[in-house]
């Protein structure tokens, strides 16, 4: 190895804190070891300092800044190996939930979701007197009816797996192709829909609603400054109002807030699984997905292609297969999974995923502790809330 002149100071200079820069870089990210740093160091001649000028000058910067930070690969105190950052976890997921029910209210505010309790357990919503929204979305199950397909007036299965209730109203848009943008547009849907509560037109919910008397009073109080309180606007707005309560804060969200202890190190392991082979570009943010629309089977095609999914609401093809990326919040409670209902078991679904959004087979371990991760996304249901109250 040729001898370098000890000329050109700049070049020096900028290849010392180049070298600087790199080997910090490495440190910080636990990349190499210190067994490595003299290896390479030796090994691999570089066009700047002489290799003891920069020996003695870079072992101290750098062990120092080591010790400093505590970052060099054999200090025991870093976590385990396994462990995500929490706070590098917050930024993807943040922030975490919280209970909004706990936060006060107006009475207006408060009256309108003391109605809008009232109506989603309403079964004279539907044409035979016989489904409220709560039959399909269960507020004790996790919002779902645990059936492939639920069954509305007719006795006959829907076209879609029905999502849960919990935590909707966070989503970019409700259904799974986005077809409503709020839960109080959303809730006049089903009421009409000939398939779930099939009631023949608005003004004859209203007229309904009208017949019984213990409503009058609750819409009043609702929409004080409406002079005919009882409109189908304000039946979606109420149970808009009560819905946006709907929130379920757990264990992974004492994890985001610091507390690395409320998950397991399984569930840690799992998280990391989840992020690095890739889950975690659709499925992100607080509800770990809910704000975007992907196509199903993004690498290798969805099996069953009898849905088109968003391409019919935007009227363009290029949108076939496109669906709202779900929420895997409770995610272990809302089986079975996909709009088409095609897996029954969390696993099943996780290796589907896997295969046709991803394009690759994950081990039996990887799968094992992203389900465990996943089922770290069930929360409390709030069921002082829900609790179905008389007139
Ligand atoms: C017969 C069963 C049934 C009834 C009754 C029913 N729903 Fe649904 N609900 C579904 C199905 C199925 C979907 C998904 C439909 C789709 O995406 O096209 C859905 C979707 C939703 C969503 C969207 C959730 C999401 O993640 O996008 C909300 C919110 C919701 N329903 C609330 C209600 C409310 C409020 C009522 C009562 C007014 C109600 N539902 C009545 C079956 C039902
Ligand atoms: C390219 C985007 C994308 C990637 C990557 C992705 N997903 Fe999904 N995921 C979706 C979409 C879209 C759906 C909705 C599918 C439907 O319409 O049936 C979904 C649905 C799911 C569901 C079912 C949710 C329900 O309520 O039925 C689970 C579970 C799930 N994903 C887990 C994962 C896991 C685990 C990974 C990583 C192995 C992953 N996803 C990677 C887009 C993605």
């Amino acid at each position: 190895m040729p001898r370098q002149k000890p000329h050109a100071q700049k070049g020096a200079l900028r290849g010392l804190i180049r070298d600087l820069c790199h080997w910090m870089q490495a440190l910080f990210h636990k990349k190499i070891g210190w067994a490595d740093f003299f290896w390479v160091d030796f090994a691999v001649p570089t066009p700047t300092l002489p290799r003891m000028h920069r020996l003695v000058l870079l072992v101290p910067a750098i062990s120092f800044l080591a010790l400093l930070t505590g970052k060099t690969q054999d200090t025991p105190k870093v976590v385990a190996p396994t462990a995500p950052d929490a706070a590098a976890m917050s930024v993807i997921f943040q922030p975490p939930l919280t209970a909004l029910d706990r936060l006060p209210r107006s009475a207006e505010d408060q009256a309108k979701v003391d109605l809008g309790r009232h109506l989603y357990y309403e079964k004279r919503l539907s044409s035979n007197n016989k489904i409220a929204c709560n039959s399909c979305h269960l507020l004790d199950k996790y919002g779902v009816d645990g059936l492939d397909f639920s069954l509305g007036v007719p006795g006959k299965p829907v076209g879609r797996n029905s999502p849960t209730v919990y935590n909707a109203f966070f989503h970019i848009a409700q259904f799974w192709d986005g077809r409503a943008p709020t839960v109080e547009e959303q809730a006049k849907g089903p009421i009409l829909a000939g398939k779930e509560m099939g009631m023949p037109s608005a003004a004859a919910v209203v007229a309904k609603l009208k017949g019984i008397p213990e409503y009058a009073p609750l819409f009043k109080k609702a929409f004080p400054r409406d002079d005919d309180a009882v409109t189908y606007m304000n039946v979606g707005t109420a149970i808009g109002a009560f819905e946006r309560n709907l929130v379920t804060p757990g264990r992974f969200d004492d994890f985001l807030a610091g507390k690395p202890s409320a998950l397991t190190a399984k569930e840690q392991k799992g998280l990391k699984t989840f992020v690095t082979v890739g889950c975690v570009t659709c499925h992100t943010g607080p509800l770990v997905g809910g704000n975007s629309y992907q196509k199903l089977g993004l690498v290798k095609p969805w099996p069953n292609q009898t849905d088109p999914g968003r391409s019919a609401i935007v009227g363009n093809d290029a949108f076939k297969m496109f669906f709202k990326v779900p929420s895997l919040r409770n995610i272990e409670k809302t089986g079975p999974y996909f709009h088409d209902s095609s897996a029954k078991t969390l696993e099943e679904a996780v290796a589907k995923m896997a295969k046709h959004q991803l394009g690759r087979e994950l081990t039996g371990e990887q799968r094992g502790d992203i389900v465990s991760f996943l089922k770290s996304l069930t929360g409390k249901i709030p069921t002082k809330y829900i609790k179905k109250r008389p007139f």
